[in-house]
């Protein structure tokens, strides 16, 4: 049986990391690897309302609340999702996980960043991505790529994403081994394939 990875998709709003998520389904895929797509917020049941909430609520919402509702769909997420997929020698590609609630909750709306790696790390049980790549994008690029339409997180702002993008840069600068950086300002086919070398070269370790 193959052995099951746990690989996540980061970066701010627009930056192109859902595309390329989905490339590499079809390529891990084609090559007979048993691949599962999920994300957060929202996977599916209980999760999908969280979403809801959060992305779209028009009522006041706290910064600490916030945080609670991201952290509660990843309990459950990685409970009900996540790790049964792993156990079964799954790839679980997963849009957004820990690394966004520290750039958009800890670097964004300004939360301590030491008790968001606390509560993520409860949220999880433990459980660590063995492979991140924050998609990397100025903000004007990705904010076009967003359009008028945004939803309740799209609206916070340009100084906000600037905070959200240096928190993402710094969570790499942390943790160099885990997280890869890619400039996502490059056409689709080669931020591809930058992605297929750095995960080819992961997964001869
Ligand atoms: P998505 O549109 O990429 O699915 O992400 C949903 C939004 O939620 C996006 O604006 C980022 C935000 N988010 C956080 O602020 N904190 C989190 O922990 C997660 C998972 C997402």
């Amino acid at each position: 049986m193959q052995k099951g990875l746990f690989i996540t998709f980061e970066g701010a709003d627009g930056c192109g990391k859902t595309t390329q998520l989905n490339l590499l389904k079809n390529y891990l895929e084609a090559e007979g690897f048993d691949v599962l797509v999920t994300r957060e917020p929202g996977a599916k049941g209980l999760g999908e309302k969280v979403r809801e909430i959060l992305l779209n609520y028009d009522g006041e919402v706290s910064d600490r609340c916030e945080s609670f509702l991201f952290l509660a769909d990843r309990a459950q997420h990685i409970d009900i999702i996540v790790n049964p997929a792993i156990k079964k020698g799954k790839i679980v590609l997963c849009d957004r996980h820990t690394d966004s609630t520290v750039a958009y909750q800890g670097y964004g709306r300004g939360l301590n960043i030491e008790q968001i790696n606390m509560l993520n790390n409860l949220a999880t049980n433990g459980r660590k991505p063995d492979l991140t790549f924050v998609f990397d994008v100025d903000i004007e690029t990705s904010m076009s790529r967003v359009g008028n339409q945004k939803d309740r997180m799209e609206s916070a702002g340009k100084e906000f994403f600037n905070r959200v993008r240096q928190g993402y840069l710094e969570i790499a600068k942390k943790d160099p081994q885990r997280v890869k950086i890619l400039d996502a300002t490059k056409t689709i086919e080669e931020v591809f394939n930058d992605l297929k070398l750095i995960f080819n070269e992961t997964l001869s370790r």
